[in-house]
């Protein structure tokens, strides 16, 4: 049977929280061995708000870094930067002629930064789901782990498609949003009924992945919980089911086995407990990232490569469409 096509990105805008950690990057490292893998870095997408120039080409670098460092292997998935990929705003054109206006403007998370950033509604900030689109339709991709904040952008992709299989004979595969179901969402350590979030003001609510050993015990210890003194799961008691939760997460157990661990325990002892867990999972993590960012050479050795792959396998679909279309070739 034919190798089923993965195809996932995040962008480059700064910090990424243990949540991201848990949530996709772990998923991306699992599914490597299962399936042809594509990750990339969406610059692309991040210059939709803005971004100051310097910093972002050092954010592109550190979540490449991470990235690796977090187990992604290069000889196991095409990994590269969505800008050295002309092919995607190449794509994005052809299909901004098959999407309406107004299915754009009815988008959740466009409606969402229009208003958050209603200084800068730029048509980039519209077009954000097409070029998402092209991204997932130029690899042939079958599934994209992304959180449930994105599946809205998936279906869309797959309508597009859709559409232009219909206007123009079968050309794309139909992609479909994989959903990452391990339960472990994780919430915002100060309001816990909250997602956790990197561009929270409060600093304590979030791990970054690269806080130190320190910060992350303080933040745990920080923890908001309740006034019961039982470290059990239940309704109602989104603090402590959240820190048991990230305690699952990062100590690969069932939470049974977690609310036995912590039979009879006090808080404090509990919250110092997920924070070391946590610490010492993160700490090979950010010394590996440390290492590569040393080394640019390779790092952009590993990114050129990434690129080349993506570039040729793109290419065969960008040919294919453009020929459709009726542009012409030459002879
Ligand atoms: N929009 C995604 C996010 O912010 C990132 C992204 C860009 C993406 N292109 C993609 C995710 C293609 C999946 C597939 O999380």
């Amino acid at each position: 049977m034919e190798e089923k096509i993965i195809y996932s990105a995040a962008q480059p805008s700064g910090n990424l929280t243990i949540g991201n950690y848990v949530g996709a990057i772990r998923n991306w490292v699992r599914l490597q061995s299962e399936y042809r893998c594509f990750f990339a870095i969406a610059d692309m997408h991040a210059i939709t708000v803005k971004q100051e120039p310097a910093e972002l080409r050092r954010h592109t670098l550190e979540l490449a870094a991470l990235y690796l460092a977090c187990g992604l292997d290069p000889s196991r998935c095409v990994l590269y930067v969505q800008s050295q990929v002309p092919q995607h705003a190449e794509l994005c054109w052809v299909l901004n002629t098959v999407t309406y206006v107004g299915e754009m403007e009815r988008m959740t998370q466009f409606k969402d930064k229009s208003r958050r950033h209603a200084d800068n509604i730029n048509m980039g900030l519209m077009d954000y789901p097409v070029l998402m689109a092209a991204d997932i339709l130029l690899y042939q991709t079958d599934y994209v782990p992304v959180g449930v904040d994105q599946t809205q952008h998936v279906e869309i992709a797959r309508d597009i498609a859709l559409r232009f299989n219909n206007r123009y004979s079968e050309t794309f595969r139909l992609p479909q949003a994989l959903i990452v179901k391990n339960g472990a969402k994780i919430m915002s350590l100060q309001e816990p009924e909250k997602k956790m979030s990197k561009s929270d003001e409060n600093p304590n609510a979030f791990v970054s992945l690269l806080d130190d050993r320190d910060t992350v015990l303080r933040k745990f210890r920080r923890a908001v919980t309740d006034s019961d003194n039982r470290i059990v799961s239940e309704e109602g008691r989104a603090g402590i089911s959240n820190l048991l939760a990230i305690y699952c997460a990062f100590a690969n157990c069932t939470l049974q086995e977690a609310e036995k661990t912590f039979e009879g325990r006090g808080y404090g002892e509990f919250k110092t407990a997920v924070g070391e867990t946590v610490a010492n999972v993160l700490a090979p993590v950010q010394a590996e990232q440390k290492r590569l960012l040393a080394d640019r050479k390779y790092l952009d050795g590993i990114l050129a490569e990434g690129a080349e792959t993506a570039r040729r396998a793109a290419q065969r679909t960008l040919s294919k469409v453009y020929r459709k279309v009726g542009f012409y070739r030459g002879e």
